[in-house]
């Protein structure tokens, strides 16, 4: 990855969010530069470079990357400059390269990526590809997201399908006695979060994948903290399909993502959206009788037409951003912060109700809280006055808050954010 100074400046100009000497500490930076080479995750005067690279306003603490991930400036120059050359020059693609750059980023082949704008998309291609009937009953959670809960209610109303729910428990082995509870006869897939976004807790998504295939039944992923929250290895998980987004933890242009679906399972999935790539090439229409012929032989079957070229080389510089720094460092650093957001929220004993657990595989960067006596609304408006920016969980009757963290917080950010919790309590 270039840090060179001079598309900084270039950039810096466009964005008029630098100061000279800032510019100067960006090209300093080099030393971010490490190819993965271990950085420990409380290495401060390491960590506390980052917020210099991106162009997060200086008095924001922004604690909300479980909705969308700011980009740091070499992808938003990356996607300038795109869209600059394609506009200049007429140049149109750019994202062939991107498919089995995501592809190694999640430990898939290059033909099981299919792009998508969002997780959403890639959880209604998985949805409404999968072959259901009426009555067969689909397992999701009760900490849904509206992406992964309309989608199923969507085919629940107009295909007669079955939702069954489980509420996530404090540790792994509960959750899944729970999932396996409710498999029967007529169940035909699981189609729960790695990591709701309720509070962020880390499921035991190998182990559902394992029991899922060992009932026969699709294991059909929502997916959308997974992708640069920790290295994934999609094949040693053991999903069929796994929908995520390069806007949240991966720090990518905003409205990317990408679907993987298991190449044993393309023919399984149907494709319901066919456009320019999702056949093999030799479409004709003027063939008799009139048929699409053969789909592309990998995940492109799902997804065709003009894609972003500015967004996906984005993309494509948010992978190399995050491999310069190195995936484990990454996640070792959030799961670190964390960490320190719990210690934190328990100091406050029984007035915080820490919703996240604090089993050891069950957390990483995300952490889900009420205060007690204290309206989960009021709290979150407050914040966003004082420009913390947290989110709410209205979701599905949960009414509580949520806190999550990436490099570019530091422990200070959170330790502002606590000092309004104890105003409060
Ligand atoms: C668990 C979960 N699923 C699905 C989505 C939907 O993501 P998108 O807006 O990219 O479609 C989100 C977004 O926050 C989410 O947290």
């Amino acid at each position: 990855m270039k840090f060179d100074r001079r598309s900084f400046i270039r950039s810096a100009s466009v964005l008029a969010a630098l100061t000279m000497a800032e510019i100067d500490a960006l090209a300093a930076s080099h030393r971010i530069k490490n190819h993965s080479k271990p950085v420990a995750e409380d290495d401060e005067a390491y960590w506390s470079n980052m917020r210099q690279l991106f162009p997060l306003a200086k008095d924001l603490v922004y604690l909300n990357n479980g909705t969308f991930g700011p980009s740091p400036y070499p992808v938003i120059d990356a996607m300038r400059t795109a869209q600059m050359d394609a506009d200049m020059h007429g140049n149109y693609g750019a994202y062939d390269a991107t498919m089995p750059k995501i592809a190694k980023f999640v430990g898939a082949d290059d033909d099981e990526i299919a792009l998508t704008h969002n997780v959403t998309e890639g959880i209604n291609i998985a949805c409404w590809g999968a072959p259901l009937k009426r009555g067969d009953e689909i397992i999701v959670t009760t900490h849904e997201h509206v992406g992964n809960a309309a989608p199923w209610m969507n085919r629940q109303k107009l295909d007669g399908i079955v939702l069954r729910k489980y509420t996530p428990a404090r540790t792994a082995a509960e959750t899944l006695e729970r999932i396996n509870a409710l498999i029967n006869k007529n169940t035909r897939a699981i189609a729960t979060p790695h990591i709701p976004c309720t509070q962020g807790q880390i499921l035991p998504i190998k182990e559902i994948c394992r029991l899922a295939k060992d009932k026969g039944l699709f294991a059909l992923i929502d997916g959308a903290h997974g992708a640069g929250m920790m290295p994934l290895d999609l094949h040693d998980m053991g999903c069929d399909t796994y929908a995520t987004c390069c806007h949240k933890w991966m720090l990518g242009p905003k409205g990317t993502g990408f679907l993987y679906v298991r190449k044993g399972f393309q023919d399984t999935l149907q494709a319901y959206y066919a456009g320019g790539g999702t056949d093999d090439g030799k479409w004709n229409i003027m063939t008799n009788p009139i048929t699409i012929g053969n789909y592309a032989p990998s995940a492109h079957r799902y997804f065709g037409g003009t894609q972003a070229n500015g967004l996906y080389t984005g993309v494509n510089a948010s992978i190399d951003f995050i491999e310069t720094i190195g995936q484990k460092n990454i996640h070792r650093r959030i799961k670190y912060l964390g960490k320190y957001t719990q210690d934190r929220l328990l100091e406050f004993g029984n007035k915080i109700e820490l919703l996240t657990p604090t089993e050891e595989r069950s957390r990483c960067a995300v952490n889900g809280f009420r205060i007690k006596g204290v309206d989960y609304q009021k709290f979150f408006t407050r914040c966003n006055d004082k420009k913390i920016r947290i989110r709410m969980v209205p979701e599905n009757g949960i009414n509580s808050l949520r806190v999550s963290t990436h490099i570019y917080n530091s422990k200070a950010d959170v330790d502002r954010f606590i000092e309004e919790v104890k105003k409060v309590v």
